[in-house]
C-alpha cells in the first residue's frame, strides 16, 4: 500500500464525522486558520490521559467554568480544585494540574510553551501530552500516539511487532504520513477514527475512509492487532 493519500482521506471523513466535544469549540470544520486556546487543549489533554471521553465531558465543562483561564486555576484554592476533580481518579493529576497552572502563570507570562522539548518541562506533561499540546494547540507536526492510534496503525499495517515493542514503529509511521497543514487535525482525526470505527472489537471497517490502505482488513484480521508481549 501506498499512504500517499491517507491523510487526505482521513481529513476529509474527520471534515464530515468529526465528534463534537467541547474542547473542540469552534468545531474542525468551521475554523479557518484559528487555533484553539492552550490551556482549554492542555486540560482536556490531562483529563483524557487516563479517563474516556465521557466521563470527561462533565468535569471539562465545571473546571472551564470555574477557572476560565491558567492564571485563574493558578489562583484558585487547592482544595477547591481537587473537590472539582474528585471521581475523575488519579489524583495526582489534579496535584500537577495545579502546580502546572501556576507555573505557567508565574515563569511564562501565562502563556504554555509551544513546542514539545518546551511543554514538557511542566509538571504532569509527557510525551503524549506535550506531542497532543503542541499539535493540536500550536499546529506543530508532532506524532501523537495513544492507544487508539496503536491500534489504527498496527491494522493498517498489520505489523506482528507486539506492544510495547511496536511503540517507536508506530511513532516513526505516524511521523512520516502526518500533513504539514493540519497535524492538530491529524491527531484528532486518528483518534476519531479509533473510538468510533476502528475499534477494538467488531471494526466498522465498511465505514472507514482508508480501509483500501489497510492491510489487516485485506487479510480479515483487523481484531488480532495490536498483537501484545505476553506478561
Ligand atoms: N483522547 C485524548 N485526546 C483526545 C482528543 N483531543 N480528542 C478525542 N479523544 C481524545
Amino acid at each position: 500500500a501506498s499512504f500517499d493519500d491517507f491523510s487526505t482521506l482521513l481529513l476529509e471523513w474527520y471534515d464530515r464525522h468529526h465528534r463534537h466535544l467541547p474542547w473542540r469549540t469552534p468545531p474542525a470544520d468551521t475554523r479557518v486558520g484559528v487555533l484553539p486556546d492552550p490551556y482549554r487543549v492542555w486540560l482536556s489533554e490531562v483529563m483524557l490521559q487516563q479517563t474516556t471521553v465521557s466521563a470527561v465531558k462533565s468535569y471539562y465543562e465545571a473546571f472551564l467554568a470555574a477557572w476560565p483561564t491558567v492564571e485563574a486555576l493558578a489562583g484558585a484554592e487547592t482544595e477547591a480544585v481537587m473537590r472539582a476533580w474528585a471521581g475523575l481518579g488519579y489524583y495526582s493529576r489534579a496535584r500537577n494540574l495545579k502546580k502546572c497552572a501556576e507555573t505557567v502563570a508565574a515563569d511564562h507570562q501565562g502563556r504554555f510553551p509551544d513546542t514539545e522539548e518546551g511543554l514538557k518541562t511542566l509538571p504532569g506533561i509527557g510525551d503524549y501530552t506535550a506531542a497532543a499540546i503542541s499539535a493540536i494547540a500550536f499546529n506543530r507536526p508532532a506524532a501523537v500516539v495513544d492507544g487508539n492510534v496503536e491500534r489504527v496503525v498496527t491494522r493498517l499495517l498489520a505489523m506482528e511487532t507486539p506492544l510495547p515493542d511496536a511503540k517507536p514503529l508506530i511513532r516513526a509511521f505516524v511521523a512520516n504520513i502526518l500533513p504539514a497543514d493540519r497535524p492538530g487535525d491529524f491527531a484528532q482525526a486518528m483518534m476519531d477514527l479509533g473510538a468510533t470505527i476502528c475499534t477494538p472489537r467488531n471494526p466498522a471497517c465498511v465505514l472507514c475512509p482508508v480501509s483500501a490502505d489497510c492491510l489487516a482488513r485485506q487479510n480479515g484480521t483487523a481484531e488480532r492487532f495490536p498483537r501484545k508481549a505476553p506478561k
